[in-house]
């Protein structure tokens, strides 16, 4: 089939990647210039594992090109995917100029049938909105479209295979035709026998909110078990261990921490409470879950400027991790930025560590911080290390260099990687989520400092 992607990012160059290597003709296209550019010169734009060679294989067999024409592509193809941006505006509620000028350009130019899907992720009712916008533009006289909306589900990080293997396919239309082409598109990444689901262009679009919001209720509901465990010296790992054998409550976004973040979570969670409040629905637990959230980074602040008796003026800190999970370069929302910002702006002087995240970030934070090229590098002469994303690498790291480097052997983790009990054994004075704090035990050669003592 013969399809377009108006919109380059993440969505939009996964999700055509995937197509085309499914034999697929398809053109992408951005309005970022430079973007198009590199990809037209077989630069990939975004980390993501797996994509690379796939992106390759389909750009050097010419099933896969890009383009900033929309025109050239809409009408070159028989279904167009809006992969655009829906960010949050002021209120909350999602921002759909992109998507809607997208739709009134189609109008005038569109000469035959084309099925215009929505892979945004769009508020309830935006399949009708583009469908009467289109029609009351300059849509040329007995020319006939469809649109459908088709919620991606993808996670970042593990982008392709998501896309390749989806649990579910969700379809909303009303129209066996669209309906039809859409179901063969999709066929061949359903052959193990997950679902491909039909149903109305609300729910549909209902189906996505309700997922992310329904996960950051996880997220929120554990990192709330978290602070208790504090108060009443449980462990929410053991809490949720023992909550997440139960098959009904399961194991995943079980995990306490600094919070949610990334280009998602966020915004579909605000952008679901303002639907509610538009349509006079209090959806009184998603304004908990956006606070817990937001108290989550806060606490995490909180918790380092004590230690350093609300100065950190000079002091420097090490940070492992900027994006807003690991295997993913973006940092849109990441509760890293926002604490690294929060400290510097009080004076504290932060050098930091990411695998991938380093170029996106400095396009946020800029020269305000400095970048290390491993994670080792950056802790020399540092007062404390702060812990930020569950990369692979931090997981078991060399303690006896960390401990060499580090000024003082302080570390706060905001992703609950290792065992509180064995860090005070190594002498780390380990500050996690939720879980007990135990006085370091031992106190090293190289540790001109004396290890500063838990309140
Ligand atoms: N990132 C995810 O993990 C994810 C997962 C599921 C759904 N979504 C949803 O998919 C949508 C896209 O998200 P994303 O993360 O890919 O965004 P992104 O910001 O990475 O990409 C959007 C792209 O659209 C381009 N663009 C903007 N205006 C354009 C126009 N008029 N014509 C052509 N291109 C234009 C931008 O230059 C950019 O390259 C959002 O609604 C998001 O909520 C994202």
């Amino acid at each position: 089939m013969k399809l377009s992607f108006i919109g380059t990012g993440y969505v939009g160059l996964v999700s055509a990647t995937a197509f085309a290597e499914m034999g697929n003709d398809v053109i992408c296209v951005d309005v970022d210039e430079n973007k198009v550019q590199k990809l037209k010169n077989g630069s990939i734009t975004i980390y993501e594992p797996g994509l690379e060679t796939l992106f390759e294989r389909n750009v050097r067999e010419q099933r896969l090109q890009f383009t900033t024409s929309l025109e050239d592509a809409a009408n070159n193809s028989d279904i167009i995917f809006l992969t655009l941006p829906t960010p949050p505006r002021e209120d909350g509620s999602a921002d759909l100029s992109y998507v809607m000028n997208v739709a009134f350009k189609l109008s005038s130019i569109i000469t035959s049938y084309k099925v215009i899907v929505t892979k945004s992720t769009v508020p309830v009712g935006t399949a009708d909105r583009i469908r009467r916008a289109m029609e009351s533009q300059g849509l040329k006289s007995g020319i006939d479209f469809d649109v459908v909306s088709n919620p991606e589900f993808l996670r970042e990080g593990a982008a392709v295979n998501d896309f390749m293997k989806p649990e579910r396919v969700v379809i909303g239309t009303s129209s066996p035709r669209a309906a039809e082409m859409m179901k063969t598109l999709y066929e061949p990444f359903v052959r193990n026998g997950n679902p491909i689901l039909i149903m109305d262009e609300r729910s549909a679009e209902l189906v996505k909110y309700a997922s992310n919001g329904f996960l950051a209720v996880k997220i929120s509901f554990i990192n709330e078990i978290a602070n208790l465990c504090s108060l009443v010296g449980a462990d929410v790992d053991k809490v949720r261990t023992g909550m997440g054998k139960d098959s009904r409550i399961g194991s995943q976004f079980l995990y306490a921490g600094v919070g949610y973040g990334g280009s998602c979570f966020p915004k579909d969670v605000k952008a679901l409470y303002s639907t509610s409040t538009e349509h006079g629905y209090d959806f009184s637990i998603l304004e908990a879950v956006m606070n817990v959230n937001e108290n989550q980074k806060v606490t995490m602040l909180n918790r380092i400027l004590q230690h350093f008796d609300d100065n950190v003026e000079g002091v420097k800190l090490a940070a492992w991790g900027l994006a807003f999970k690991a295997n993913t370069d973006d940092v849109r929302e990441a509760p890293a930025l926002w604490v690294i910002k929060e400290l510097t702006q009080r004076g504290a002087i932060v050098s930091a560590f990411d695998p991938e995240a380093i170029g996106t970030t400095k396009a946020v934070l800029g020269d305000s911080i400095t970048y290390g090229k491993n994670q080792y590098e950056i802790l020399n002469g540092a007062e404390a290390l702060l812990v930020f994303t569950e990369w692979n690498e931090f997981r078991n790291p060399d303690f006896a260099e960390m401990k060499n480097k580090l000024n003082e052997q302080t570390i706060f983790d905001g992703r609950n990687l290792y065992d509180p009990k064995k860090m005070s054994e190594l002498g780390f004075d380990y500050f996690s989520i939720g879980r007990p704090h135990y006085a370091p035990e031992a106190v090293f050669q190289n540790n001109v400092h004396a290890i500063k003592k838990v309140a």
